[in-house]
């Protein structure tokens, strides 16, 4: 849910009447609030800012409508449960680096050549460029009360697994990228949890950094040199940029500046939808950079943005989602330890393990577990054939995203497979598992369902781009080995 209250402050606008002739202040103030209340439900109706369609930019509580999240999770019957494995993407941040100087580039050149007679240039050229490069991707205050109210539904939805003594005995497992936006987004969902327990500067609030866990991208040699570096692995991103779609938008917005079309580059429509995006999700207000585009445009950008992630992050190239394996194989082997563990009688040593890192993060293992894949390709001719495809960003990875994993322990099971289940949960919501379609699965069933990958992915190093020299380094350990016993 936005709570915020939407503010229009378009140039386009017309201003309230003066209310002069009315003597009592009293009929004044109720005017100025049924305006202000027209005001808003023309903001919010009429000319929503599309927050539907913002991408991995898109805010956490304004997913899905006005449901609550976290209503929907239900234990299945006669099981506790005994450990919850998280995967979190950082809370609501700044723009990045790379984008603020683009953001400054279309303001510039709005000012410099927008007609001046016009409505729309008058309100943005008088519109205050607040984002700076100094923001560089920092966490937003909005996302840390973000991370804090995650903190505070899964304890409370948990409590067994979040109680203050696992907590002091370091049951709870804190693990982060090292990008600031994340350690900062664990710093606040541990300030969350401790509020929430009534516990101030607690030892069991550490944290430890693993890129190579959370950012495994950077450490991946196969995905750099096939995708990362690779000029021409974002083909189809390319093409789209500077297909008919694309120029649809640039004329249009030509024709609303009175600017020529051949001024405005890829970049600076980007740039304006970065804009009205921001304006939206840090501030609540639906700014006049969100009138220079129209709905349609919208969903075009939104499809750019897609189209990035699916080709960078996920089904495009198969090693996408393979460069994920490490983190896919860390979340079950602290499902296996602790199945051990309860197995022996033991007391289980993590209770909840959350690991905090980025929208590429996610992305990859939920597509080497098969989620959100349509039958066909997202490509750059087929924009409109992919109108209601699987692959949104936006819902799969706003900010603050997070793929939950929950093991319970049954009883009046009747075989090892049947005793332990799990539950998935994406941005709080059941998430069904691809080989049955369920809300439940056994361990056992799941863990058979991904053998392939746990198989393949056990002797050898997606990652390396020399498997050939392995397999001969291999072979000749194998010569060794004959030849010595
Ligand atoms: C739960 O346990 C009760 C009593 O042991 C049993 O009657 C019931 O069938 C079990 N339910 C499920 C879904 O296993
Ligand atoms: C986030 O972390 C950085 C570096 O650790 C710090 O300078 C900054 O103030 C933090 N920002 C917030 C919003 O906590
Ligand atoms: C770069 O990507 C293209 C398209 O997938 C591929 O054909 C080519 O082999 C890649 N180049 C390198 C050096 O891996």
């Amino acid at each position: 849910m936005l709570q915020t209250p939407l503010l229009r402050l378009s140039g386009a606008a017309p201003g309230p009447g003066p209310g002069a002739g009315l003597g009592r202040t009293g009929s004044r103030a109720s005017l100025l609030i049924l305006w202000v209340g027209i005001r808003l439900c023309a903001a919010s109706l009429g000319r929503s800012p599309w927050a539907e369609h913002y991408g991995t930019k898109s805010r956490y509580e304004g997913l899905s409508g006005t449901s609550v999240p976290g209503t929907d999770w239900l234990a299945p019957a006669n099981c506790t449960v005994l450990q919850v494995n998280a995967l979190i993407r950082h809370g609501t941040r700044y723009p990045t680096r790379k984008n603020v100087p683009r953001m400054v580039e279309i303001h510039q050149l709005i000012r410099e050549q927008g007609n001046p007679g016009n409505r729309l240039v008058q309100a943005l050229v008088s519109w205050h460029m607040w984002y700076n490069e100094r923001m560089d991707g920092n966490l937003h205050p909005l996302g840390i009360s973000e991370m804090a109210k995650l903190a505070k539904r899964l304890s409370a939805r948990f409590p067994a697994l979040f109680a203050v003594q696992s907590y002091r005995e370091k049951k709870l497992k804190f693990l982060t990228s090292s990008k600031h936006r994340c350690v900062n987004s664990t710093k606040s969902f541990i300030r969350g949890l401790e509020s929430h327990l009534n516990l101030q500067d607690q030892e069991g609030g550490q944290w430890e950094v693993n890129d190579r866990l959370l950012r495994f991208f950077d450490h991946c040699e196969k995905f750099q040199n096939l995708v990362e570096n690779n000029d021409t692995a974002l083909h189809q991103v390319e093409i789209f940029k500077n297909g008919p779609e694309m120029e649809r938008i640039m004329s249009n917005m030509a024709k609303k500046l009175g600017i020529s079309p051949a001024a405005i580059t890829t970049n600076m429509v980007e740039a304006t939808f970065y804009l009205c995006t921001y304006e939206f999700i840090l501030k609540g207000i639906v700014s006049p950079w969100c009138d220079l585009l129209d709905k349609e445009d919208v969903e075009v950008l939104e499809y750019l943005g897609d189209l990035k992630q699916y080709w960078k992050r996920s089904y495009g190239y198969k090693i996408n989602g393979l460069s994920s394996y490490k983190l896919f194989q860390d979340l079950f082997q602290y499902m296996d330890q602790t199945i051990e563990e309860s197995e022996r009688n033991q007391s289980i040593s993590h209770t909840a393990v959350l690991r905090f890192g980025h929208a590429e993060t996610l992305l990859p293992v939920l597509t080497l577990m098969g989620y959100f894949k349509d039958d066909r390709p997202l490509l750059a001719n087929n924009f409109e054939e992919q109108k209601n495809r699987k692959f949104r960003s936006g819902r799969i990875s706003p900010f603050a995203a997070n793929l939950v994993l929950v093991l319970y322990q049954c009883s009046g099971a009747r075989s090892l497979g049947e005793k332990y289940k799990l539950q998935l949960f994406l941005n709080e919501k059941p998430l069904p598992f691809p080989h049955s379609g369920n809300l439940v699965a056994d361990y056992g069933e799941v863990k058979e369902s991904y053998q392939h990958l746990i198989e393949s992915l056990r002797f050898s190093n997606v990652c390396d781009d020399h498997s050939c020299f392995q397999f001969i380094f291999f072979l000749f350990l194998l010569l060794l080995f004959v030849v010595y016993y």
